[in-house]
């Protein structure tokens, strides 16, 4: 079989093979953390190079194409401001990356299913544009039965983040939402994950343009009258 580090995959864009990941067993914390404390930080989850074209691409989405965020799903989507201020795009496989990095979470899907055993679905994406002053106060991402999010994740495409900037990921105790666990820069390369209906979080106000992919694993909650997901 072959492992995921060695796996390549070929977008047209490029000459050479993109390899997704520059280190051996690259699910090995992830997964570790995900069983022990169902939350973790990962420093240049992808390859530098995947990490930087995925990052050339999320800095070359024009802000006219893509959506003021809201908050709730569905029927009851609105655009709340007061909670909630960022740019987004679905991410559909129509370019050679976002085509990989679906792929990429697609390999990762199957590794969690394999060692988790969570059954996890499949997975949603969108790239999300923070521009200078905007936030998201603290929320969570899904409630318990309500909804089929299971796993959320957040790879950060910002280059040179410094303290002052601002833009922090800040998760809380999955017990005491009052307790914050820690404070995250959105540093180029990092990838955020934790168990949807356990953690708050929040982003605090990002002093300039924050740039990140979010993403959700989802289970399957069709039932005979409901499609869900209804995509
Ligand atoms: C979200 C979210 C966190 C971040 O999109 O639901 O909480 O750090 N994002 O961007
Ligand atoms: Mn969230």
């Amino acid at each position: 079989m072959t492992t995921p580090e060695k796996l390549t995959l070929g977008s047209l864009y490029f000459e050479e093979p993109l390899t997704l990941f520059d280190r051996e067993e690259p699910f090995y914390n992830l997964l570790n953390d995900l069983q022990t404390k169902g939350w973790s930080i990962q420093d240049d989850f992808f390859s530098t190079r995947f990490t930087k074209v995925l990052r050339d691409e999320a800095h070359g989405l024009p802000v006219e194409e893509m959506q003021r965020a809201g908050v709730g799903r569905q029927q009851d989507h609105q655009v709340l401001l007061e909670a909630r201020r960022d740019y987004i795009r679905w991410i559909d496989p129509e370019s050679a990356i976002r085509h990989d990095f679906l792929n990429a979470m697609e390999l990762l899907r199957v590794a969690l299913n394999r060692h988790l055993f969570i059954g996890l679905f499949d997975y949603e994406a969108h790239f999300a544009r923070y521009e200078k002053g905007a936030f998201y106060e603290k929320h969570i991402d899904a409630f318990k039965g309500e909804s089929n999010r299971i796993l959320s994740t957040v790879l950060y495409l910002n280059d040179d983040w410094q303290e002052g900037d601002g833009g922090e990921l800040v998760i809380y105790d999955e017990h005491n939402p009052e307790i914050e666990l820690g404070r995250f820069f959105p540093k180029n390369g990092r990838m955020a994950f934790f168990l949807s209906e356990c953690f708050y979080h929040e982003v605090k106000v990002a002093k300039r343009t924050r740039h990140s992919i979010a993403g959700w694993f989802r289970v399957n909650n069709t039932t005979g009258q409901n499609l869900d997901p209804d995509q």
